[in-house]
């Protein structure tokens, strides 16, 4: 009913079950059938990548394609890791926003955070290479729903000025981020500069 509400609710799982986005679903695997906006990205991965991403059965080329639409807008030069420092921004307004009983700013954050920009080159060139097929992929919608779905309702309980149900999707917001960050995400700021320690 709110169409602000709505669009970047745009997650792959909901758009394959109503068909919403179904207009191009691939079908043969293979480049000829890849969604436009992935084989103008395929152009700038490295070899290794591009196989892995034209490895994808079509079915998840299409959720990856339907996860970009439902972020219609695309970073120039902003890299995924700078884009999840203004998620975690977000993240925290909110939380201060419910600590201080002000409702329009939980809402606003919290849509911010759900129509985050796609960093150059799209979600897939910042894994790890090995998380690149279907099997460990899969699972991104449900993330999306986790993090953006729960955001999207945290701001509607805050408009509805209900800030304790606004609170309590914060920990379902962090669930999605923590599971996606032990899937996909290495350990932050490794120095290659540390002896490893003797082996044991
Ligand atoms: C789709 C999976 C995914 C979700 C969901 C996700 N992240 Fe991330 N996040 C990543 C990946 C992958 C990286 C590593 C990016 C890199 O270093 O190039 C990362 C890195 C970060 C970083 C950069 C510093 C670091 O620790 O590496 C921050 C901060 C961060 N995420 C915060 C968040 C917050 C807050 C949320 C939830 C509101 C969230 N992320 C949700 C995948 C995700």
């Amino acid at each position: 009913m709110k169409k602000s509400l709505f669009t970047p609710l745009i997650l792959a799982g909901s758009l394959v079950a109503t068909g919403v986005l179904a207009a191009e679903p691939a079908k043969p695997a293979g480049s000829a059938t890849m969604p436009v906006e992935m084989q103008n990205m395929m152009k700038v991965y490295s070899p290794e990548l591009r196989q892995k991403v034209m490895a994808l059965s079509p079915q998840l080329k299409g959720t990856i394609q339907q996860l970009h639409a439902g972020h219609p807008r695309r970073a120039k030069e902003t890299t995924l890791r700078q884009i999840m420092h203004e998620i975690l921004s977000e993240y925290q307004s909110i939380a201060s926003a419910l600590a201080t009983d002000n409702a329009e700013q939980a809402a606003e954050a919290a849509r911010r955070l759900a129509s985050h920009r796609i960093p150059k080159g799209g979600l897939l060139a910042y894994f790890p290479v090995d998380k690149v097929n279907d099997a460990d992929l899969g699972v991104l919608p449900a993330m999306n729903t986790a993090v953006e779905g729960s955001a999207l309702k945290l701001a509607e309980a805050a408009d509805a000025g209900d800030m304790p149900k606004a609170a309590a999707y914060m920990s379902d917001i962090m669930t999605g981020c923590v599971a996606c960050h032990q899937k996909f995400r290495a350990t932050p700021g490794l120095s290659a500069h540390l002896m490893p320690p003797a082996s044991k």
